[in-house]
């Protein structure tokens, strides 16, 4: 992986392909390979950029709290870095709020907008809360509880279950607690809705039990314009449960 500095930390990433620049951000609490399986499918279409966010994979962190507008921040620091004025910015969940937040920050510099099992919506208080209480946690006690309470919710399928429980153990507590800080502080993004005037993508599993699809289905009642696939049978892991369909949709921003 490349590495670069921006902020005052080294952001790791991959980049492959050729054609419209493209960021691939993943979501809590993984890495860059969540990606793997639709590089390929894409790499003929996208000069595609595949970063490790702040504290994960192989990008460091400070220690200091940080924001999705930093998270945000990065991603246009790489872009600078990289001579690339306007990308479409995609995001998984977690990935997504970045997006959002790069959207918000760099109207000019969005190209379209991805999101993959993501949505809009700020953390209602309880779930604000418990963002505090896992944090809490994981300083106490390490990873281990918040790795067993997400894994089954990332998908149903076993095999992909026990990627996804790898690639959470992986990551370091420190980038663990900074994440979930940042996401229980993250602004609603309905109102940034109607200011897109870049295509929008939406994708989403049917049976996503951390983020319903109705969140989805939200986001294109405001929005028609914006395409919306949705997965039949696919939980919170669609790009690697539907790769080909996931890619699919992407190429919309092309
Ligand atoms: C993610 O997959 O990035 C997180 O589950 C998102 C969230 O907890 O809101």
């Amino acid at each position: 992986m490349e590495k670069v500095d921006v902020n005052r930390i080294q952001l790791a990433y991959e980049r492959r392909g050729q054609g419209t620049p493209m960021v691939l951000l993943h979501g809590f609490p993984l890495d860059h390979h969540l990606w793997d399986e639709v590089l390929p499918l894409l790499e003929d279409t996208f000069d595609l950029i595949v970063p490790d966010l702040r504290g994960f994979g192989n990008s460091t962190m400070i220690d200091a709290p940080h924001s999705m507008d930093d998270y945000a921040s990065d991603i246009a620091s790489l872009l600078d870095h990289l001579n690339i004025q306007k990308a479409a910015i995609v995001g998984h969940s977690m990935g997504g709020y970045v997006a959002l937040a790069f959207a918000r920050q760099y109207p000019g510099r969005v190209g379209g907008l991805g999101l993959v099992s993501s949505q809009v919506l700020a953390d209602a208080p309880e779930r604000k809360e418990g963002r505090y209480k896992s944090a809490a946690d994981v300083e106490a006690n390490g990873i281990g509880s918040v790795v067993e309470a997400m894994a089954p919710k990332f998908t149903a399928a076993e095999k992909l279950q026990a990627y996804a429980r790898e690639s959470m153990q992986r990551q370091q507590p420190s980038a663990y607690i900074g994440a979930l800080k940042a996401m229980a502080e993250r602004a609603d993004s309905t109102d940034l809705l109607s200011s897109f005037h870049f295509p929008m993508v939406i994708v989403h599993g049917d049976s996503d039990s951390l983020i319903p699809i109705d969140r989805a289905r939200e986001i294109k009642a405001t929005l028609p314009q914006a395409h919306l696939v949705e997965i039949q049978g696919a939980g919170h892991m669609p790009m690697m449960e539907a790769a080909e369909k996931t890619a699919e949709a992407l190429r919309h921003l092309a």
